[in-house]
């Protein structure tokens, strides 16, 4: 008699799927599984009153979803799945517990309840994402117990808009991906030498020339020109839009505007805002790759006056915390020459010490004006790490690209940082140490058949990163998140910008989501073959396909 409920239990165990046969990326913290299923073909779909309206209308998306996709109408009421207010929960944290009896989802408001949609999803069938119906599909939950959870905060994702631009219907196309997945901020890389891509009322020449270029060099070669004029911009009304949609999807626009190098559109533009003697004029935006020359006449009132104008319009059209000022790769030797930059830097003091030139620390000044002009109206900014070298003023966010020294260095003297490495982070970089047969890359320029496999950033790679590495304890928490970006000098078309993203950003999202020990790059294999990589498939995302 005794044996009879251990029996009973086997017999449960034996019934119920394992955890390892539920695919979901990134995978939730913690996850177990018991017997049965619960049948969601127009099933009730509840909110619980409390819940915010942001919440409610991702629950109804969903209900309508699944109301198309299986066929048969999901009604806000019956037994089903109900959303339930938990203000115990931290604003990212969700639970799913799914009995054959009903399901239940906790979370305290936006993005939980988002998030504990996304992960359902990935319990459903794939057609789940399509817009057909598919009836016969095995609509079914699979009875189980999620709890979870991010890691960090900041799981971003950055493109490069200007060396080639990209539609708002495929930036949204990546956003949808990103969303599956759990991103939460897109940063979108809005101006550079060879392109300015955002309108901006008070300069109208920054679009009406800056977006334009004649021509680009072909290939990897610096000596040639397509002359075939490129370019493109987004309206304000186009960048509200994206807004609008990344924040449905529980993702913040974070805008970049990099100054004061990176500036040559502008300078085609504004001539005036250049400094004295540079060399070749007139300004053109630039047709080639590489970092310019010519950059901002930053002793100039005029030119401050310019930045200020331009940010104070970014601030005011994105509505999230951080803008990001660039601040990488500006050449200084132009304010070595230029009258008002010397002028500039002798009013204030600024002096060659402690290995820092004083026209690094003219570039510490404009980064600390931008920074306070922006503080007051609410934004933080975000630099690369090159923002470091000198003085930098309490509430900068470094983002770390050169290796991973400068966002230690910074963690440890107490500024947040993300993390975004070229050795784990660059999806330019080719994701094969195969120089035949991957797609002209950025390291087809440097690498040789030997080396290739040092500088390719393959998807265990990425995986494989640890971002709080070296990183003291006590520093931890300043290390905000993980990025990988994506510079487009070689990529000029969706389908290659989709082949180059994925499947790197899954790995990207378990790097930014999972605790370590939640990782496994066999398991997460496994999971994009019986899974995620069918799920890019019905988002008709183009990806390269695993080893
Ligand atoms: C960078 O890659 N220049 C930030």
């Amino acid at each position: 008699m005794k044996k009879a409920p251990l029996i009973l239990a086997l017999l449960l165990c034996a019934c119920a799927p394992k955890a390892a046969d539920l695919h979901i990326v990134p995978a939730p913290q913690s996850i177990t599984t018991s017997c049965g299923s619960l049948d969601v073909r127009g099933t009730g779909i509840n909110c619980d009153k409390s819940m915010d309206a942001r919440s409610v209308c991702a629950v109804q998306q969903f209900a309508e979803q699944l109301s198309l996709v299986c066929g048969t109408e999901c009604k806000p009421s019956g037994k089903g799945i109900s959303f339930v207010q938990d203000d115990t929960m931290t604003p990212e944290a969700y639970a799913i517990s799914v009995r054959s009896s009903g399901a239940e989802v906790r979370a305290s408001g936006f993005p939980g309840f988002f998030y504990a949609i996304q992960t359902l999803k990935q319990l459903l069938p794939v057609q789940i994402y399509g817009r057909e119906p598919a009836p016969d599909a095995a609509w079914k939950l699979p009875c189980c117990e999620i709890s979870d959870a991010p890691r960090f905060a900041y799981r971003g994702l950055m493109l490069d808009c200007c060396r080639h631009f990209f539609s708002v219907d495929e930036i949204k196309k990546v956003l949808d991906a990103m969303s599956v997945f759990k991103l939460n901020r897109l940063h979108w890389h809005l101006s550079e030498d060879q392109g300015w891509r955002i309108q901006i009322d008070k300069y109208p020449r920054l679009t009406e020339v800056g977006a334009w270029r004649d021509g680009t060099m072909v290939g990897g070669d610096w000596n040639t020109n397509d002359g075939i004029r490129y370019g493109g911009y987004y309206t304000k009304d186009q960048i509200r839009d994206v807004i609008g949609y990344a924040a449905e999807r529980g993702i913040t626009i974070v805008p970049e505007i990099d100054l004061p190098g990176h500036m040559q559109a502008a300078l085609a533009s504004y001539p005036e805002l250049g400094c004295k003697g540079s060399q070749p004029q007139p300004y053109k935006v630039w047709t080639i790759w590489g970092v310019s020359r010519q950059v901002l006449n930053v002793g100039s009132e005029k030119t401050m006056r310019f930045l200020e104008d331009v940010l104070g319009e970014v601030a005011d059209l994105f509505p999230g915390e951080y803008i990001h000022i660039g601040g990488d790769e500006c050449p200084r030797d132009e304010w070595k020459s230029d009258p008002a930059c010397q002028a500039k830097i002798r009013e204030l003091g600024l002096k060659d010490a402690d290995g820092v030139s004083a026209e690094a620390r003219l570039q510490n000044y404009v980064t600390a004006r931008m920074q306070s002009f922006l503080a007051a109206k609410g934004k933080k900014i975000i630099g690369w790490d090159e923002i470091l070298e000198g003085e930098l003023a309490e509430g900068a966010t470094v983002m770390s690209w050169r290796g991973t020294k400068g966002g230690i260095k910074a963690a440890g003297m107490g500024y947040d940082v993300i993390m975004s490495p070229t050795t784990y982070c660059y999806l330019d970089y080719i994701q094969a140490p195969d120089l035949e047969n991957e797609p002209f890359s950025i390291t087809h320029q440097w690498a040789t058949p030997e080396t290739v496999g040092k500088s390719a950033i393959t998807l265990e790679k990425l995986y494989g990163y640890e971002p709080l590495d070296e990183i003291p304890a006590d520093a931890q928490h300043h290390i905000l998140g993980v990025q990988c970006n994506l510079w487009t000098e070689y990529i000029a078309e969706p389908s290659y910008l989709e082949y180059m993203l994925f499947p790197r950003v899954l790995a990207l999202s378990e790097v930014q989501w999972c605790a370590p020990d939640r990782k496994d790059f066999a398991r997460f294999k496994a999971d994009l073959a019986n899974h995620a990589l069918p799920v890019l498939d019905e988002l008709g995302m183009n990806y390269r396909k695993l080893d």
